[in-house]
């Protein structure tokens, strides 16, 4: 059972301008947000309220949701944002947002570097933050990374990743998406992986998060797709990476899984002409070479 339909959420914004060293100023990533709400996207992760000492890149988060939420929301666009604790909850309560993500690393070396605690304290502070959110009606999503292999661990046990995912479920997340945070998976380890998850947890509850440094992401997606997820995370051009995930480069590009659902007959509501025009926009005012391929090949032509 195939979906005829997917549902692609644009991380670029948050995912991809946190990897980038030099300040982005607020109304640039304020003006990328617009652009992307005209290409059909249906959800844009803006930005994330983490410790501004961790993720300088992002610490204007309240600025950015204050003048993109008026435009987004006319548009009936989802703008979920990330949040590590219960400061970064009130943060992003403040600022108008009505969805908040949380995330738990399923190895303890990634968890330490990237939020500075455990996974079991991670687990406890996304459950803290969770309880919350939904007193204040505010919808929670979870994201597990490392699902394959950690930069400092080595490779995942398929079983600590599904103790994860169900912790966050359990806790009140909608969805729980599966973070290959330094992009080394393949379809196989999808496969394997999405066997045991499956087996206790409904496919409308996962999304895939694929990094794409070894060229597997979109190969990642469509095995995913055919097992039944629906959801997937990308960004624009490709920007992204995490700073505490060396070697990890950019996420699946945006404009590379448009295309290949385009060619399948798979709606995502996107407009792919002008999904290429932002990520090439992007691209050139960042200076950096257009992460995704199809992005490249069809603003070329
Ligand atoms: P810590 O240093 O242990 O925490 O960091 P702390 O509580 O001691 O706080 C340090 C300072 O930050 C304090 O300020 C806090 O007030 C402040 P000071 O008193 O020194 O002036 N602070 C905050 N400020 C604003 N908003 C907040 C906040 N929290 C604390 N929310 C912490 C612990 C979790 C805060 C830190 O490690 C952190 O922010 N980590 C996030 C790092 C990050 O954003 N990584 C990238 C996102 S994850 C990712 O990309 C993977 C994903 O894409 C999936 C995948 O690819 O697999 C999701
Ligand atoms: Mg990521």
């Amino acid at each position: 059972k195939k979906p005829p339909a997917v549902r692609i959420l644009e991380v670029g914004p948050r995912d991809g301008l946190q990897n980038i060293k030099k300040t982005v100023p607020t109304a640039i990533k304020v003006e990328l947000i617009k652009r992307l709400a005209s290409t059909g996207l249906n959800a844009i992760e803006a930005t994330s309220f983490v410790s501004p000492k961790w993720i300088p890149q992002l610490a204007d988060g309240p600025e950015v949701m204050s003048q993109v939420l008026p435009f987004t929301q006319q548009k009936n666009i989802n703008t979920p944002v990330l949040v590590p604790n219960i400061k970064g909850l009130e943060r992003a309560i403040q600022s108008g947002a009505k969805e908040v993500t949380v995330f738990v690393s399923a190895t303890e070396g990634f968890s330490v570097k990237n939020t500075n605690c455990t996974i079991e304290e991670a687990v406890k502070r996304a459950r803290d933050v969770a309880a919350s959110a939904l007193k204040h009606g505010i919808a929670i999503r979870g994201a597990v990374s490392c699902i394959f292999a950690c930069p400092y661990d080595g490779p995942t046990a398929p079983a600590s990743v599904l103790d994860v995912v169900k912790s966050l479920l359990d806790m009140g997340c909608y969805e729980v998406s599966l973070g290959d945070t330094i992009g080394v998976g393949t379809p196989k380890q999808v496969q394997t992986l999405l066997e045991l998850l499956l087996k206790e947890i409904p496919a409308n509850m996962l999304a895939g998060h694929f990094h794409d440094t070894y060229g597997q992401a979109v190969a990642n997606v469509i095995k995913a797709y055919d097992m039944g997820l629906q959801t997937f995370d990308s960004s624009v051009a490709g920007l992204g990476g995490c700073p505490y995930a060396k070697g990890a480069k950019g996420n699946l590009a945006t404009e590379d899984i448009a295309y290949t659902f385009e060619k399948l007959g798979v709606s995502t509501g996107i407009d792919l002409e002008k999904l290429v025009a932002v990520g090439e926009w992007i691209s050139q005012y960042l200076g950096q070479q257009n992460g995704s391929r199809a992005g490249s090949a069809l603003s070329a032509k």
